[in-house]
């Protein structure tokens, strides 16, 4: 398994170009199984997840090519109608594949996902909407079996605005027949961006991006042409590169709107930050002041990006506190983060940071993503060296970190062992 090796300590400075959105990527490759028509999608970042995808959707009957970040999905000949547990285990967006199969063939068994190291993560709100769709649904044998004639449209409350959910069912009632309404649905910005694509290919959805999302179904959808969404998340986490390291970096492709609720927590603290339409330039000029954070969903601070603020809290003196409310387990990092030397003590779903005057190098165990994320920052701001193991879920989420960090002055190296 990888090692990233890290000598921290230096300032980070530069350019960084940001990658297309992983979670905006997604959905929408998942959304060529409504079709069998051709569909170009551009700016899909070149990562593990979006491979795990890839070979879930040719498993399924998709004839795929990728070239750097396009993707063109071709004519598809007869399709399979079951995710297995092989495929979905790698990566629980796998169940993204539920909403198109039974739009399009109107049966679907997927594996149950199982619970993930940040949370049991139930698929319950999906279930209940699909049901509401008219699906029929089956537990058997750790799958989950749905079957429907036909989806016929009907309005639909969210009891939490689940990311996942909202998007399955813009999947699966595109090809409903009559009016779907979600309330309460998720209105992060991946999924403007999906309901942006099904629209290209000739779905009807009005109020993406709103907590009302309207679909009127239609009998059919086309092939289309797509450009996927900056990566919100990979952005914020050079953002704090920039304030750990006490450096000047300014991203580039990347979209500013998207980033407010970090952009603000970052001026609080003290940084320098100037947007421009696709740019924004990050520079530390003075000793940051602690600020605390509360995760929610969109437009609130992303449960996403909760482990990197810590890590950067961890070395600004004074006392903060990080609040998860979206997963109940994403904590994994602090265990980590204290190896560095950060004074963290979890209370409930609170972490009290006490930043400290120094960290210092040690060796590291990535747990997941973002986890992953926080350990690199907080290598990056230690005195001497420090060994991050487990860094393959670090590649399901940031395309070429090393280089991209690397390109900023950053010390670190990738050992194959
Ligand atoms: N939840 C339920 N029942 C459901 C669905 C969700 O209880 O049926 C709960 C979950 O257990 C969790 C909360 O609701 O506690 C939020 O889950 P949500 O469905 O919104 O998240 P998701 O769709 O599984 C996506 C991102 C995550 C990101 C969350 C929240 C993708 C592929 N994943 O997950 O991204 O943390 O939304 O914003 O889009 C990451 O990129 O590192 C990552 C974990």
């Amino acid at each position: 398994m990888d090692k990233i090796f890290v000598y921290g300590g230096k300032k980070l400075q530069g350019a960084v170009k940001i990658s297309g959105s992983k979670n905006a990527a997604l959905p929408i490759l998942m959304a060529s199984l409504l079709i069998d028509e051709p569909c170009y999608v551009e700016n899909v970042p070149s990562l593990a997840d979006i491979d795990t995808t890839i070979g879930l959707l040719t498993y399924l009957g998709k004839k795929i090519e990728k070239n750097d970040h396009r993707v063109y999905i071709h004519r598809d000949g007869h399709l399979k109608h079951t995710a297995p547990y092989e495929l979905v285990r790698k990566m629980r967006a796998s169940n993204l594949v539920m909403g198109p199969l039974l739009a399009r063939l109107g049966k679907v068994d997927v594996s149950l996902p199982g619970g993930c190291a940040i949370g049991a993560r139930p698929i319950d709100i999906h279930l209940k909407a699909f049901e509401k769709l008219g699906a029929k649904i089956k537990l058997e044998a750790g799958y989950v079996k749905l079957n429907a004639n036909e989806l016929i449209g009907n309005r639909i409350h969210f009891r939490f605005p689940s990311v996942g959910a909202t998007e399955n069912v813009l999947l699966a009632s595109v090809l409903a027949k009559g009016k779907t309404t979600i309330e309460n649905a998720a209105r992060e910005p991946e999924i403007t961006d999906l309901a942006g694509f099904l629209n290209k290919m000739g779905a009807k959805i009005t109020g993406a991006g709103t907590p009302k999302i309207v679909i009127e179904g239609v009998k059919k959808l086309h092939g289309a042409k797509y450009r996927v969404i900056p990566d919100r998340i990979e952005a914020a986490t050079y953002l704090i590169t920039s304030a750990i390291t006490k450096g000047d970096v300014k991203l580039l492709g990347v979209e500013p709107n998207h980033l407010k609720a970090i952009i603000s927590k970052l001026k609080k603290s003290g940084m320098i930050i100037k947007t421009g339409k696709d740019s924004i330039e990050s520079k530390w000029v003075r000793t940051l002041k602690p600020v605390s954070i509360t995760t929610a969903v969109y437009p609130g601070f992303p449960t996403d990006v909760q482990a990197q603020w810590m890590a950067l809290m961890s070395t600004v003196r004074g006392k903060s506190e990080i609040e998860e409310t979206i997963f109940e387990n994403r904590f994994l990092h602090v265990a980590e983060l204290q190896r560095l030397g950060a004074d963290l003590k979890i209370k409930g779903n609170s972490v009290h940071v006490a930043g400290v005057k120094k960290l210092s190098g040690a060796p590291m165990m990535v747990s997941d993503l973002r986890a992953g994320a926080a350990l690199v920052l907080g290598a990056l701001a230690a005195k001497g060296k420090s060994v991050i193991s487990r860094i393959y879920h670090l590649d399901r989420g940031y395309e070429h970190l090393e280089k991209k960090l690397k390109g900023l002055g950053a010390d670190m190296r990738r050992i194959h062992s």
